[in-house]
């Protein structure tokens, strides 16, 4: 049977969304290679799975049906404040969200939707670190590598993109079109100013 593309047809049709970047089933046959990889890495153990809030959602309940262990998932939500929009700087990140089980002696596989500079990540892992887990490793879907900042080394990675601003498939622009089953690239000539502002403001897309 030939693979179908979800409907959300009214939503496809906005005109801030650009280009397809990966379809549906792109996204599918990767992210089962992905769950494969994992079972083969894990094996005999039963790693726990930490998505971060809100955008690794919809990758991590993709995923977990690929991967053959005992695995356990848990939730952690995080914050970044930033002095004012122009704060090109770390600023403050914030825990909003606690995990709900302790990971100590556990094998941490971090689930993330993009990695854009690694702050994010890399303030996680400093603090999942502190908590004695037995090993800590990173699985994003997408890994945008031209803006790095943070030294991180990330283990799985779906597919790295270049300097698009990306939505759909867990992935916000103003906390709207995650529901798309594909990745769009956003329309930059139509959200150019606000996108300026979105970047300066990440902690909305968070
Ligand atoms: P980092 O700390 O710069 O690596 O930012 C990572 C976080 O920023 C991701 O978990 C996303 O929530 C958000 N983000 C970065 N780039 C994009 C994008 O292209 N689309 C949607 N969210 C993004
Ligand atoms: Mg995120």
């Amino acid at each position: 049977m030939e693979l179908q593309e979800s409907g959300l047809s009214g939503i496809r049709k906005s005109s801030v969304l650009g280009r397809e970047l990966f379809s549906s089933s792109a996204i599918s046959k990767r992210v089962a290679e992905l769950g494969r990889e994992i079972t083969g890495d894990y094996k005999d153990r039963d790693p726990i799975i930490i998505t971060v809030l809100r955008g690794g959602t919809v990758f991590l309940t993709d995923l977990i049906k690929h991967i053959d262990l005992e695995l356990s998932i848990d939730f952690i939500g995080i914050s970044t404040y930033k002095s004012s929009p122009q704060d090109k700087t770390t600023g403050v990140v914030k825990i909003t969200k606690d995990l709900e089980e302790p990971v100590e002696n556990k094998d941490i596989i971090i689930v993330e939707d993009i990695i854009d500079t690694g702050l994010t990540v890399a303030y996680l892992l400093r603090n999942l670190k502190s908590r004695y887990p037995a090993s800590i490793e990173i699985c994003t879907l997408l890994d945008r590598n031209v803006k790095r900042i943070a030294d991180i080394r990330i283990k799985y990675t779906g597919f790295t993109i270049g300097d698009d601003f990306v939505v759909g498939y867990g992935l916000d622009y103003k906390q709207k079109f995650r529901n798309l089953d594909s990745i769009y690239r956003l329309n930059l000539e139509i959200v150019k100013k606000e996108i300026e502002y979105t970047a300066d403001t990440q902690a909305s897309n968070l």
